[in-house]
């Protein structure tokens, strides 16, 4: 695995990779729902290319970007155990050299919901993003629906300006509780981890209530808020169309469940989203042909032809 440090540097290493290059953004401390994006990233791709940048631009003054875990050998040992060719990992100042002014405002998708309670969360995002496909310049970019909002500001992102990149999103990597995969889940003291799967299982509840023909939206997020008892401080609980995020009043299918709460001083969020009628989930990616798979396709029905290949 080749560690790059600069935008010059990531983009003539990656230009020597076969392509398609699946690129994974990470901001480290990886655990298993970024390995199993890495994993899936490594099995649709000829070449992988992952980056750990903990990005200042998307936490706020009062945000964890100090006691952000950092442990970038730890995750390097991991990212070669997965076969990952490349490792863009810049510093602050590569990133953000004291001339950078331009930054990438995502529109009212970036001010709902997370945008609303992190002004300007989103344009820390797009922006960051936005100059990793720059240095990466990848054919497909992997997210995690972990993070449903900011999959669909990046969706938004690749599309608006042009960038030619087709958007995977990975189902979010669960304990066997329940609760999602983050790098914050560290912060939580012992009694806090034992009540943090309400947080999941508030949001089963309203997915519950819209599949048993719930129609209304207040209704599903009482059922949703009966489950998120104290400690829980709840920030928002939201049921949305998820192509478009708007809220939904009268409930739908396909919905996407939403919600944010804090645990003392962690902040939690989770997402759980209802397929359609006809039981199609509209928000994460199918898995994509692997290359060697298709090639092998392609070979038996030349086969089956009488050619030979
Ligand atoms: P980070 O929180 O490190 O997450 C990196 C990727 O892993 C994101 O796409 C996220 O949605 C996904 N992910 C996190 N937990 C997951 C889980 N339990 N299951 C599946 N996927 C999961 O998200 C960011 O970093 C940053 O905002 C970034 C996109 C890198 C921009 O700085």
């Amino acid at each position: 695995m080749l560690i790059v440090r600069t935008p010059g540097e990531c983009r003539r290493a990656v230009a020597s990779l076969p392509a398609p290059v699946g690129f994974v953004p990470t901001m480290g401390a990886l655990h298993a729902g970024h390995l199993a994006i890495v994993d899936r990233a490594r099995c649709e791709n000829a070449s992988v290319v992952v980056s750990i940048f903990v990005n200042p631009l998307q936490f706020g003054p009062h945000d964890d970007y100090d006691r952000y875990p950092r442990v970038f050998d730890q995750d390097c040992a991991l990212l070669r155990e997965h076969r990952v060719d490349v490792l863009y990992a810049p510093s602050v100042e590569a990133m953000y050299p004291s001339t950078f002014s331009t930054t990438v405002d995502v529109g009212p998708l970036g001010e709902e919901l997370e945008g609303a309670c992190r002004p300007g969360h989103f344009r820390g995002v797009a922006t960051v993003v936005a100059k990793l496909l720059g240095a990466v310049r990848p054919q497909r970019l992997y997210l995690g629906q972990k993070d449903a909002q900011q999959t669909a500001v990046l969706r938004r992102l690749v599309q608006d300006l042009d960038m030619g990149v087709d958007v995977v999103i990975a189902r979010t990597v669960r304990e066997s509780d329940g609760l999602a995969l983050s790098s914050r889940n560290v912060y939580l003291t012992p009694e806090q981890r034992s009540v943090a799967p309400a947080l999941h299982r508030a949001l089963e509840a309203a997915a519950r209530a819209i599949e048993e023909g719930e129609r209304d939206a207040r209704a599903a997020i009482e059922a949703a808020r009966r489950e998120l008892a104290p400690p829980f401080r709840e920030e928002y609980l939201a049921i949305v169309d998820p192509a478009t995020f708007a809220a939904l009043e009268e409930l739908r299918r396909p919905a996407l469940v939403l919600g944010a709460a804090y645990l003392g001083t962690t902040r939690l969020i989770d997402n759980v989203s209802v397929p359609d009628v006809n039981g199609v989930d509209h928000v994460v990616t199918p898995p994509l042909g692997a290359p060697a798979f298709g090639r092998a396709i392609e070979r038996g029905r030349a086969g089956m032809l009488g050619e030979t290949s």
